[in-house]
């Protein structure tokens, strides 16, 4: 099991596969729904936390999509309503647009994925493909970049 992670490169092309659908059926809708909250306890506690609602009502809303979200990419029911007629991994892109989200935030996000997955019991294959998924796909919620302007131009 490789936890990989590359840097994001702003306007790079991300080529991206949604993970092995037996990734569903390993663990079921309980199992999903039991990975995805321990993820956002993990979130919740993370320098990311305040991207998200700190209202604990509005903060289950999220994860509760979430869990749906992440039950239909891996494979199972078509259960997350959200996306109403779009593609779901693109618009997860569009959701992602409103936050300024840099490469920083995203490592954070990962880092919360890779103890959860660490945490869960699944056939190590059906885990890559799923870790592969979002440390790819997540470039992608990446719109913010640090101005690489040198400290003497400033001046
Ligand atoms: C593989 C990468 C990612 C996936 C699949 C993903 C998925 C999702 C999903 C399903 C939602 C809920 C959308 C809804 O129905 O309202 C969401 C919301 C959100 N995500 Fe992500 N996400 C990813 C990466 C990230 C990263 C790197 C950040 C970094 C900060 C982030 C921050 C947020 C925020 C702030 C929200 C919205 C919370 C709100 O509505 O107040 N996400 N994401």
């Amino acid at each position: 099991m490789k936890f990989n992670i590359t840097q994001t490169q702003k306007g790079e092309d991300v080529p991206f596969t949604n993970p092995a659908k037996g990734f569903y059926e390993a663990l079921g809708f309980d199992g999903m729904k039991e990975m995805m909250y321990r993820f956002y306890d993990c979130i919740y506690e993370s320098d990311i936390a305040n991207f998200f609602p700190q209202d604990e009502d509005e903060f289950n809303i999220i994860k509760e999509k979430n869990t749906l979200f992440f039950i239909e990419i891996c494979g199972g029911p078509k259960v997350y309503k959200e996306a109403d007629g779009m593609e779901l991994n693109e618009f997860m892109i569009r959701i992602h647009d409103d936050f300024s989200i840099y490469d920083k935030s995203r490592l954070e996000w990962l880092g919360c994925m890779r103890e959860t997955l660490e945490a869960t019991d699944v056939d190590e294959e059906l885990k890559q493909s799923f870790w592969d998924y979002v440390e790819a796909f997540s470039k992608l919620t990446v719109n913010s970049f640090a101005a690489k302007r040198k400290f003497e131009d400033m001046h």
